[in-house]
This record gives C-alpha cells, structure tokens and sequence, in this order.
C-alpha cells in the first residue's frame, strides 16, 4: 500500500513541479500514473522511493514513512526508473546477485529465479556481459529482472514498457498483474494510453503537478459520455483543468 499525503514539491523558482498531491494505492491493485512531459510523474515517483525529499506532506509504504525509515521503507519497494542506465561495469549476472544480496533473497531461491527470468526476457546469452554493452532495451529488461528476482511487495515503474520489444513488454504486463493479483500494488506511470486501459484497475490523471483525476476508466468515461476514444477523453481532462 502506498498512501501519499499532500506532497509539494518545487525545484527552486515558483512553479510547483508537485502540488499537493495525494493519492492512495491499495494492495491488489495496479495503478496507471498518466499525464503528459513534464506533468510531475517522475518526480512524484523520486519522492514515493525515498529519491527526493518532499518539501511538504509524507508518503508512507506498507504505512512505513519514507522520509523517516528510509532502509525499512525501502526493502518493501521493487524500483524501475525512467533511465535504465546504471550499474554499467557489472554484468548482468553480477546485478541480479547484488540486487537479489540488497534485498537478502536466499542463495537457494536465486538459481532458479534468474533461469526462468533470463528465459522469459531473452537474456540468457547475455547475463555474462558487462551491462556496458548492453541495448537501451537490454539494460531496461536487466532492470526489470533485478525487480522480479527479489519480489518486494511495491512496484513503482516509471516509464516501464518504453523501449521493451512486445514480447517482454507482454511478460511483465503479466508479471504486474500476478503481482497485483497476489495482494501487492503496482504503481506505473504510462503515456501509452491503450496499455492504461487494457492493464489498470485505476488510473491517476496528473497535470501541473495536480490529480485530475483518480479512479477507474469507466468512471472516467462515465462522466465524460460525448467523448469517442481514451484520446479526446483524456486530451479534455488534461486540457479543461
Ligand atoms: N531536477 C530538476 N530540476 C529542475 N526542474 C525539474 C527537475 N526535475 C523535474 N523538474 C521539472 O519538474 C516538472 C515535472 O517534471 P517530471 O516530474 O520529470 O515530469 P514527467 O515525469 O511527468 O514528465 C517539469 O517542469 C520539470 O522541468
Ligand atoms: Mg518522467
């Protein structure tokens, strides 16, 4: 469960980049953050893992404040960001065993974890090279698997299916929603419109750092009933705020 409440955050200047916002996810859900470049879905995600201080307001993950127990807050979350590049001299193999020892996931458990996700992500042939080496959509999917391999309960995914070929991208919308499935959230930020519709329970509308709107699609639709497409709908709600 992830509870923001009344979070601002501004980078220097006037313009609050996130303004008061508030929003709370529920464990068993999946949650599309949707808006459009510089609408403050990045930023809100750096402040729900413990990346940026809010200058207002808490977050607090499985009721544990972020800001004040950083570490336990922390080992409840799953994180992908928007920039898969990191950890660039380590290869694939030694990420997954450095992301699997930070999380204390059992050396028992890992073999098979990292077989499956390296079959499921067609990665096997390339766990023994440096991440250096590796495509935009390689280091992407190394990522991802260094979030599944440990399994913590919160997944906040900034941007995630950018990039991915459509099968991967297909696995971990099926990962995201057993995940859900299981009792955990999953919290992502889109701009794929189609992927909010097919995959979310809620979708949370963000613009100028404020919520739009949060609930599902249909009540969405529902009150918005002249519009023909997820497109004209969600262009009139981003537009007429
Ligand atoms: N480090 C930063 N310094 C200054 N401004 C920033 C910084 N990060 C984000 N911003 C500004 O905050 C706003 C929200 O950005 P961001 O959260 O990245 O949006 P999104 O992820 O929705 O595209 C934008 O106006 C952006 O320019
Ligand atoms: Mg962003």
């Amino acid at each position: 469960m992830i509870e923001i409440k009344h979070v601002t955050k501004t980078f220097g200047g006037t313009k609050k980049a996130v303004d008061d916002l508030s929003l709370t996810i529920n464990d068993g859900e999946i949650i599309g953050f949707i808006g459009p470049n510089g609408a403050g879905k990045t930023t809100t995600i750096k402040m729900i893992t413990g990346i940026l201080n809010p200058d207002e307001g808490e977050i607090l993950i499985n009721h544990i404040p972020i800001t004040k127990e950083p570490l336990k807050a922390k080992q409840e979350i799953g994180f992908v960001p928007d920039q898969a590049d990191i950890f660039l001299r380590l290869k694939g193999i030694e990420y997954l065993n450095f992301m699997a020892d930070m999380y204390e996931v059992k050396q028992s458990l890992r073999p098979q974890r990292i077989k499956e996700l390296a079959e499921l992500f067609s990665m096997e042939n390339a766990l023994n090279d440096k991440i250096l080496s590796y495509s935009h959509g390689m280091r992407q999917k190394i990522v991802i698997m260094g979030v599944l391999i440990c399994d913590p309960k919160v997944w906040i995914l900034d941007e995630p299916l950018t990039g991915l070929d459509p099968q991967s991208a297909f696995c971990l919308k099926e990962r995201m929603r057993e995940h859900a499935n299981r009792g955990n959230c999953v919290f992502f930020s889109t701009h794929v419109l189609e992927v909010a519709e097919k995959l979310c329970d809620k979708v949370a509308i963000i613009n100028n750092g404020n919520i739009l709107f949060f609930g599902t699609l249909k009540d969405l639709m529902d009150q918005h009933p002249h519009c023909e497409s997820l497109e004209t709908l969600f262009l009139e709600v981003i537009q007429y705020a």
